[in-house]
C-alpha cells in the first residue's frame, strides 16, 4: 500500500443523516464465487459441473450467502481456465446442459439464493465463430472488423504492429498467416473484440436478454474497463503505457472514458426487468475512477481490489476501509480478501511482512520457488485470515467471499509443472500462475478426491487437504467454516446501515463503531490489548484475561 495513495474520506455524522438503512439488496449483499470446474463433481470426470453445484445447495444456504457468482462455465477449450468462450449463450458439455443450468438456478432460487454470471465482452475464443470466419475471410473482410486487426511491420508484414505486451506476458499481437495480426490483452487464445463494430454490440445485448430471461439475477462483467481501445498510430512505445493505472483516462487501452456509453446501454436492458439486473465490474482502475462503474448509470458496482492488495497491517486497512466507504457516498463499495486470480489470503498473510514488496508479489515469488521460500507459517495465514474476514464482514458495502476461504485454504504452492492450466505458467517464467488458488474444493476427509467427485479431480490435491475438508469443519465448532457461518449470521443481524465511526485507539489497533454501538476491533500488534467493558458477540480466536491477543478481531458491545 505504500505505492498508492487513497482519498480518506469517512462517514460521518453528517453523512450518517444522509444514509437511510438501504433497502437494496445489492448494495450489502455477501457473494460467494464459485469457480465451477473446481466446486463439485457429479459425474466423476474430475471436472466440477452444473448438477455439482445444485447438489451443493444446501452447504450453500448453511453458509448464508445472499447470491452467487459463477465464473465462466460456457463452451471453452480451458486456454484460461474459460475465460476464452467459444459460444457465450451455452453451457460447456463437460460442465452440463442448458437444462442443468435450468434445474441449478432453480434449486439456489429456492434456497434465497440469487445468482450472478460472467459475461466475458473484452474477447472471445479463438475457436468463436466470428473469430474462424475472420481469419479464413482474410484481409479487408468486414468480418475481421469484429476483432483488431492490423497490418505487421517489415516487408511482408512479419513484424507484430508494435512492441505492446500481453497481461499474461509475450507480445499482445498474434499473426493472422498472411501479414496482419490481432491484438489480444490476455492469451492468444482470446482475440480482444471491436467494441466500435455494431455486431459485436448487437451480440452482447443479446447474451446479456439471453441469461436475464432464463432468471440469472446480475452480471459480472469481466475487464469491465477493457472494452474500448484507441489503436490508432503512431502507437505509444510500451514502457510508457505499460503502466495501466491512470487516473484521466488517457491510456489507449484500459479505462477509457467512453467504456460507460456500453454500459449506459446495458444498464436500459437490465432496467427493463423486474427486478432490475444488478451487474458488478471488473474493473482494476486508478481509485479515484473506480466509483464511475460502480455509479447507477453505469454497472452499479465494481469490484474494490484494495483489500485484496492490502499487507496485514493496521494503516493499510485503515487507508483501504477510508477509500471504499468514500466510494458508498454516490455509489456502492464492494469488499474481497480473494478471487481466482490471486494467492489465497491464508497463505499471503502466512508468508513474512516485507517493508518494500507487497504481500501479493512475495506470495508469487514463494509459488515460483514451489512454496520452498521465503518460510509459510500457515497457523499464523490462518490466525489472520479468520481476523481478517471478520474485519471485512463488519463493514458497510457488499461483500465477495471466493470458494475454500471459508475453510481457510492455503495456495497448493506445488503442482508440478506438467499438470499447471493457466496460460500464465506457459507464456512467462515470471509468474507460477494461478492454478494454486483453483484446486479442486475439499468436502470430505476421505476417497480420490476428498468428496469433489467419484475419482481424482482435474487439477491434483494435495493430502493436507483432508485437514480442510468440509465434514471435518462441520465437526469442530471452532473452524474457520464455523466462525464464517457465524460471523455471516450475525451479519445480517447487527449490520443494518451503513454507518461506520472511526474510534480513537493505538497504532497497532484498528477500531470502528457500526451501528447501535456494535465496535469491531482488531489487534495488529504483538502483545494483547484491553478490550472495553461490554459483551463479546463474536471473536476470530481464543480471548483470555489478558484481553484481545495479537492477530485477533472481535465484535462487541461496549458498555
Ligand atoms: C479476469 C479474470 O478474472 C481472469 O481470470 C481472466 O484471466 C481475465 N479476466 C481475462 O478474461
Ligand atoms: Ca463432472
Amino acid at each position: 500500500m505504500r505505492h498508492t495513495r487513497w482519498v480518506t474520506t469517512t462517514i460521518d455524522q453528517d453523512h450518517q443523516a444522509r444514509t437511510a438503512v438501504s433497502t437494496d439488496l445489492w448494495r450489502t449483499a455477501v457473494v460467494y464465487q464459485i469457480y465451477p470446474r473446481s466446486f463439485a463433481d457429479s459425474n466423476g470426470d474430475g471436472i466440477g459441473d452444473l448438477p455439482g453445484i445444485t447438489s451443493r445447495v444446501p452447504y450453500l444456504r448453511s453458509l448464508g450467502v445472499d447470491a452467487v457468482w459463477l465464473s465462466p462455465f460456457y463452451p471453452s477449450a480451458l486456454a484460461d481456465g474459460g475465460y476464452d468462450v467459444d459460444d457465450h449463450r451455452n453451457v460447456d458439455p463437460r460442465l452440463g446442459t442448458l437444462g442443468d443450468f435450468d434445474a441449478m438456478i432453480s434449486a439456489l432460487h429456492g434456497a434465497d439464493i440469487k445468482v450472478i454470471v460472467d459475461i466475458v465482452p473484452n474477447h472471445t475464443s479463438n475457436r468463436h465463430p466470428w473469430f474462424r470466419e475472420a481469419l479464413t475471410a482474410g484481409r479487408g473482410a468486414p468480418q475481421r472488423d469484429r476483432y483488431l486487426f492490423r497490418n505487421g511491420l517489415g516487408p511482408r508484414g512479419e513484424q507484430p504492429p508494435n512492441d505492446w505486451e500481453s497481461m499474461f506476458g509475450g507480445s499482445a499481437w498474434a499473426p493472422a498467416g498472411d501479414g496482419q495480426w490481432y491484438f489480444h490483452c490476455f492469451a492468444a487464445e482470446q482475440p480482444d473484440l471491436n467494441w466500435e463494430n455494431d455486431e459485436v454490440r448487437e451480440d452482447f445485448r443479446r447474451t446479456v436478454r439471453f441469461w436475464a430471461d432464463r432468471g440469472v439475477d446480475g452480471f459480472r462483467i469481466d475487464v469491465a474497463h477493457g472494452l474500448r481501445k484507441d489503436l490508432s498510430e503512431p502507437y505509444l512505445p510500451w514502457d510508457e503505457i505499460a503502466d495501466i493505472m491512470r487516473p484521466d483516462g488517457s491510456h489507449p487501452l484500459w479505462d477509457r472514458d467512453d467504456v460507460h456509453e456500453i454500459y449506459a446501454d446495458w444498464r436500459r436492458i437490465f432496467d427493463s426487468y423486474d427486478p432490475p439486473r444488478f451487474a458488478v465490474g471488473e474493473a482494476s482502475v486508478h481509485p479515484a475512477r473506480r466509483a464511475r462503474y460502480a455509479s447507477a448509470d453505469s454497472l452499479g458496482q465494481a469490484f474494490n481490489f484494495a483489500m485484496q492488495d492490502a499487507d496485514w497491517r493496521p494503516e493499510d486497512y485503515r487507508e483501504v476501509i477510508n477509500s471504499g466507504v468514500a466510494d458508498m457516498i454516490n455509489s456502492t463499495t464492494s469488499w474481497l480478501l480473494g478471487c481466482h486470480d490471486t494467492p489465497r489470503v491464508a497463505t499471503r498473510y502466512g508468508l513474512p511482512l516485507e517493508e518494500d514488496r507487497p504481500a501479493q508479489q512475495v506470495a508469487r515469488q514463494w509459488l515460483l520457488a514451489d512454496g520452498a521460500t521465503p518460510r509459510l507459517d500457515p497457523a499464523l495465514g490462518e490466525r489472520r485470515a479468520r481476523a481478517a474476514i471478520m474485519i471485512l464482514l463488519a463493514l458497510p458495502g457488499s461483500a465477495y467471499i471466493y470458494q475454500g476461504e471459508e475453510l481457510g485454504l492455503q495456495e497448493v504452492a506445488d503442482l508440478p509443472r506438467e499438470v499447471l492450466e493457466d496460460p500464465m505458467a506457459s507464456r512467462t517464467t515470471k509468474e507460477k500462475g494461478r492454478d494454486g488458488c483453483r484446486v479442486p474444493l475439499p468436502w470430505s476427509a476421505d476417497g480420490p478426491s476428498y468428496g469433489f467427485g467419484q475419482h481424482v479431480g482435474h487439477l491434483p490435491q494435495p493430502e493436507w487437504f483432508a485437514a480442510y475438508a468440509v465434514d471435518v469443519q462441520e465437526a469442530d465448532p471452532g473452524s474457520m467454516l464455523n466462525l464464517y457461518r457465524r460471523a455471516l449470521a450475525l451479519r445480517r443481524e447487527l449490520f443494518v446501515s451503513d454507518d461506520l465511526h472511526w474510534v480513537e485507539s493505538e497504532s497497532s489497533v484498528l477500531h470502528f463503531a457500526r451501528p447501535g454501538g456494535v465496535r469491531c476491533i482488531t489487534n495488529f500488534g504483538p502483545a494483547p490489548v484491553a478490550l472495553p467493558v461490554g459483551e463479546i458477540l463474536l471473536s476470530s480466536g481464543q480471548l483470555d484475561q489478558s484481553g484481545l491477543p495479537s492477530d485477533t478481531t472481535v465484535w462487541m458491545r461496549a458498555r
